[in-house]
């Protein structure tokens, strides 16, 4: 019996030498301590044996089992170590490589152009409106005092929807018909309504068939051009910068008498001339005029009681003058390479 132990613990001593996997393991595993395996097979002569020689056999086979046992499950851990060892070192993190980039967003310029206004001009008690960017052809011009067949529709061609009727609206105006009338004719009127529009137009570096127009309209007793030229003022003021001027020129629009072209000073220049004014000194940001009579009338405001001031500025061009764009497709293609390059003159 001896000699079985002494051979046993031999063998397990180089099969445990050489294992050198898992799998090694669970193959000595089987060849000793398994169910066939040789220390397992000690017992199986046991009735050749005396009751004494029985039991001191039993204790040899047990504490062979069990010092086996432990031999395999030290050889056991020590392999799992060494794995764990070596996918570690496989998998150390290289804190050479370069960060992932998080690109952070920006407010849409366009909403910022917007909200700049909405803020001036709500500083000064006007209210904020909406319209139907589908529009009535009674909105987006008659009541604006251009008929059906007035040249003044040229230049707005636009996209119909249905017939002659439904278009999609070529300029924000029509919202200043809706609003005076559902206020009847009773109360003064001060908004603005800042909105998409549309027109039939090749997409060129300034032209673009969809763009934003800021309209305003106040109407209240005895406004005057001055009335407007200082609102203008504190628009320009805000927006542009506190050393820009203003001035008028005149102009034609249907639904404003008299009319006029609202220019502020070059801020690039400061009025000398350069390429952004075309050597001007001036740059033209809205039209605007005192609300024609026909249009007050039109829209149940009685002219003889009523008058005041109507505007329409460009939002995309407010927007390109302000931060430096020079094509206005810029806005509408979904492309970051471009909005990235927005010189975005915040805090000025
Ligand atoms: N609706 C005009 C346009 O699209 C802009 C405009 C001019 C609006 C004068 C006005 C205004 O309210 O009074 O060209």
């Amino acid at each position: 019996m001896d000699e079985k132990v002494k051979s046993i613990k031999e063998d397990l001593q180089k099969d445990i030498a050489s294992a050198t996997k898992l799998q090694d393991i669970v193959d000595i595993k089987a060849k000793y301590i398994g169910k066939s395996g040789c220390i397992t097979d000690l017992m199986k002569n046991m009735k050749d044996y005396s009751p004494e020689e029985r039991k001191e056999i039993g204790q040899i086979v047990n504490n062979l089992k069990n010092e086996v046992t432990e031999i395999i499950s030290n050889k056991e851990k020590d392999l799992n170590n060494e794995i764990l060892n070596a996918k570690l070192a496989n998998e150390s993190i290289d804190i050479t490589l370069p960060a992932t980039e998080i690109k952070c967003g920006a407010p849409n310029i366009l909403e910022k152009v917007v909200e700049d206004f909405e803020e001036v001009f709500m500083s000064m008690g006007y209210d904020v409106y909406d319209g139907p960017e589908v529009e009535e052809d009674k909105y987006n011009f008659e009541l604006l005092n251009i008929p059906k067949g007035h040249p003044a529709r040229d230049a707005q061609d636009t996209f119909y929807i249905k017939d002659d009727e439904i278009l999609l609206r070529s300029q924000t105006s029509p919202v200043q018909a809706r609003v005076m009338l559902s206020l009847e004719g009773k109360e003064p009127v001060r908004m603005i309504c800042p909105g998409k529009t549309y027109r039939r137009d090749d997409d060129d570096a300034t032209h673009s068939h969809q763009f934003m127009q800021i309209e305003g309209l106040l109407v209240d007793h005895n406004i005057s051009l001055s009335d407007l030229k200082g609102t203008f003022d504190v628009i320009a003021r805000k927006l542009f910068g506190e050393e820009t001027q203003t001035r008028f020129r005149p102009s034609y629009y249907q639904f404003t008498e008299p009319s006029v072209e609202m220019d502020i000073s070059c801020f690039s220049c400061k009025g000398k001339g350069c390429s952004l004014c075309k050597n001007t000194g001036w740059i033209t940001i809205a039209g605007a005029g005192m609300v024609h009579p026909n249009v007050l009338s039109m829209c149940g405001y009685d002219p003889e009681k009523w008058n005041g001031f109507a505007f329409g500025f460009g939002a995309e061009r407010c927007a390109m003058l302000k931060y430096n764009i020079n094509d206005i497709r810029c806005f509408y293609n979904t492309d970051l390479r471009e909005t990235e390059t927005f010189d975005r003159r915040d805090g000025e």
